[in-house]
């Protein structure tokens, strides 16, 4: 075959000149002039509108619904219930995988949580189907709810995250601690909380026969596609999924919910297409959330400020019937340079939705205790918290004693630290004012997230009129893929963005892998890079041992493939346009494949993280205990930037997240019922423009070559992860009130803590 075909190495890498352009939006026009169409704006012919009828009560049994009221309402064509439920052929609560959780699909008449679907309404208008779902008058026979931290018996979980394990130390903490020139303990709650992407999970559905057609938002349009086949008992190349367009999925759309897969059940019982739209209070529920968690840091410290011991403990909930647990305390796994570290998890089960992957499962939960918690300790110490932090740093990752693939945290600090203007910063809380009398403090948290890869296809068209296509059902959930991999897939051909088509968003395109874990640009990116290698390796195979190139004998590894053309390397005035050495070859065109997954060798003699340093300002009234964040600045070092704006924008989003997690976000369980009380964006709060008046992303140079070949990390997740922790200790040192309670609200910062 071809002598470079999938290269791994940078060396390899034949650059063009779109990667590291900030290129905008290529959708952007679509979406802000409304012409992209997102799941819910599609109307095929003789489509029926679904709505779900979902539970009031957070466990027990569905004992009666009218479904004759429903079923004679103007318009309703048909009710689904667990009675008349066609049989599906895998049972819903079926698991044989991590990745795979179990469904409410009106299996019986148990209610597990609140919100959960009891029934759907089929009609021809939404209107007909929201009175026929609220004509059917549940009755329940009612178990009492138990949502709290410490409703049931706690027990170790099996594993936490995807796997992970519960329970990892790495030398002797309690030696540490009993040692330890300063020992502090806290105890640190967060809140549960829901993903509330914009656009709800939505879907249309249509049979043909046994062929099904959807339009949904997805992350994993391939998982999706084997989850839906395997309920079904259908081959998956019979399900075609659309999902060109995302309003945000934040991990709630990673996996098929039980929502849309009524939405598949509904389409195939009435021989129609039908569309079913969750409202918003829906979303509290059956489509993930992020746990609650209680957690517990315990710190030794030596009379230099160096740390002896760290132990972090989280306790979660999952739900009665299938398992997730935020693996909180692996967020002290890789920042700090104890020479003792001791995680542990322990859950219980409540009777709320499963919990699931929510922007950055694990470390934006974890993070903010620890970061918390190491500032509660330099200040114990009497050190700057920076400081404490550049004494602290690991320079090897703690936990599994491996060496970061590449080392910028330092740099993170020291750039974050002097374009905040961190330097004269008040060791004690509560001695700087601004103008008007308001209280001001400074913050700093530091910014973690794996730099992981997944396993993905691509596949690379080069065609003799000069043009090239690029096909990888990838997943645009707002984070600019269509922009990134483009400008990836362009490079990898050698040709201008303009001269390429791309196509994405659909299942009947190569296995783009999952975009979660902030991973999409590497893995997909690394799929797409190949593939262009591959097809160019094939042009270049076809012009170097034909006699009438100017190119032969040059030898493959002899040419770079720039602006539809192949260059000689060591003589650039020989040269070739793909167009000629096509047309010569008498090919219309050709093709190469490609794929990508993480490289095993480089996983085993590195830790592989993005790393970053959030600075943060805060302003607090000091009657009234009002908080405002007026400055964030985060640096971060992620690998190769492969379009600096779209770049910036994560990042920057990612840093809001940090502050509503701080400051904003909560689902407010009542205990009586087990219902969340604010199922809504008029009470779930998130932070508007005017919580965060001025939030700034630097990016630090990196060159990672371990972590793939283009050098690649996510930005997704990692400006959560440092952010909340640095408001946290931002209102500290404003007011001299540690509140370990989130979000810091200001009745927690004005009662006294205990
Ligand atoms: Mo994410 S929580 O990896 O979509």
């Amino acid at each position: 075959m071809s002598e470079i075909a999938h290269t791994h190495t940078a060396a390899h890498v034949r650059h063009g000149s779109n990667i590291g352009q900030p290129l905008t939006r290529r959708e952007g026009v679509l979406k802000v002039t409304g012409a992209a169409r997102y799941a819910a704006d599609h109307h095929p012919p003789g489509m029926l509108y679904a709505v779900l009828a979902v539970s009031s009560i957070a466990r027990g049994r569905v004992v009666s619904l009218d479904v004759q009221a429903a079923k004679s309402h103007a318009g309703v064509v048909e009710v689904i219930t667990p009675a008349n439920r066609p049989a599906l052929a895998q049972d819903p609560d079926e698991k044989t995988n991590p990745f795979m959780f179990r469904l409410d699909v009106l299996q019986n008449d148990r209610v597990r949580y609140a919100n959960q679907p009891i029934a759907v309404v089929v009609a021809e208008t939404l209107e007909a189907a929201t009175e026929g779902a609220a004509l059917l008058s549940p009755r329940y026979e009612i178990e009492p709810a138990r949502v709290e931290l410490d409703a049931t018996e706690s027990f170790v979980p099996p594993g936490v995250g995807v796997g992970n394990p519960a329970e990892v130390h790495r030398g002797d903490v309690e030696a540490g601690l009993a040692g330890a020139a300063k020992q502090i303990e806290a105890t640190y709650e967060t809140s549960p909380q829901y993903h509330n992407a914009m656009e709800p999970h939505a879907i249309v559905a249509a049979w043909d026969g046994d062929t099904l057609s959807i339009d949904t938002p997805s992350q994993g349009l391939a998982m999706a596609q084997g989850r839906i086949a395997g309920l079904f008992g259908i081959s998956p190349d019979k399900i075609h999924i659309r999902s060109p367009f995302l309003g945000g999925g934040f991990g709630s759309k990673g996996l098929i919910s039980g929502p849309q897969v009524l939405g598949i059940i509904a389409a195939r019982m009435v021989g129609k297409p039908v569309k079913l739209v969750l409202r918003r209070e829906q979303m509290y529920g059956p489509v993930g959330h992020r746990a609650p968690t209680r957690q517990t840091l315990r710190l030794g410290s030596d009379k230099e400020g160096k740390l002896t011991a760290l132990a972090h403990r989280t306790k979660t909930t999952s739900s009665t019937f299938d398992d997730f647990f935020e693996p909180a305390s692996d967020a002290s796994h890789t920042l700090y340079a104890s020479p003792a570290i001791a995680t542990s998890h322990e859950a219980v089960r409540v009777d709320t939705g499963t919990p699931l992957f929510m922007r950055a499962p694990g470390e934006a939960t974890g993070s903010i205790a620890l970061e918390s918690a190491i500032d509660e300790m330099a200040h114990a110490c009497g050190i700057d918290p920076l400081a404490f932090r550049l004494k602290n740093y690991a320079e090897v990752e703690p936990i599994s004693g491996k060496p970061f693939s590449s080392k910028a945290l330092r740099d993170c600090y020291t750039r974050g630290a002097a374009r905040f203007g961190w330097e004269g910063r008040p060791l004690a809380p509560r001695r700087m004012r601004d103008r008007d009398g308001l209280l001001v403090g400074w913050g700093v948290g530091t910014a973690t997230f794996p730099a992981l890869m997944f396993q993905a296809q691509a596949k690379a068209v080069l065609r003799r009129d000069g043009s090239g296509v690029m096909e990888i059902g990838a997943h645009d959930m707002g984070q600019g893929a269509w922009t990134a991999l483009a400008q990836i897939a362009a490079d990898g051909l050698g040709l201008d963005i303009d001269q390429i088509e791309f196509r994405s968003g659909s299942s009947d395109l190569p296995d783009a892998g999952i975009a979660g874990g902030s991973a999409h640009t590497a893995t997909a990116g690394m799929a797409i890079h190949t593939a262009g290698a591959d097809v160019v390796a094939r042009l270049a195979d076809l012009a170097t041992k034909d006699t009438s190139s100017p190119l032969f004998g040059a030898g493959n590894t002899g040419v770079i493939a720039r602006d539809g053309r192949l260059y000689r390397r060591d003589d650039e005035s020989r040269s070739e346009s793909y167009s000629d050495i096509l047309g010569r070859a008498g090919l219309a065109e050709i093709t190469g494949q490609g794929q990508s997954a993480a490289d095993p060798a480089a996983q085993l003699a590195y830790a592989m993280h993005a790393h970053g340093a959030v600075f943060a300002e805060v302003k607090v009234d000091p009657d009234l205990g009002q908080m405002r964040v007026t400055r964030v600045v985060g640096a971060f070092a992620a690998g190769r930037i492969i379009n600096p704006r779209m770049v910036q924008s994560q990042l920057c989003g990612g840093m809001i997240w940090g502050v509503s997690f701080a400051l904003h976000e909560q689902a407010i369980m009542d205990p009586r019922s087990g219902r969340p009380m604010n199922p809504n964006l008029a009470e779930y709060h998130i932070p508007v423009n005017a919580d965060v008046p001025s939030i700034e992303a630097i990016t630090v140079e990196e060159r990672d070559p371990h972590v793939n070949a283009l050098g690649i990390k996510g930005v997704g997740e990692i400006g959560i992860t440092g952010t909340a922790g640095a408001v946290a200790n931002a209102v500290w040192h404003a007011t001299g009130v540690r509140v370990r309670k989130f979000p810091i609200t200001l009745d927690r910062l004005v009662e006294p803590q205990a």
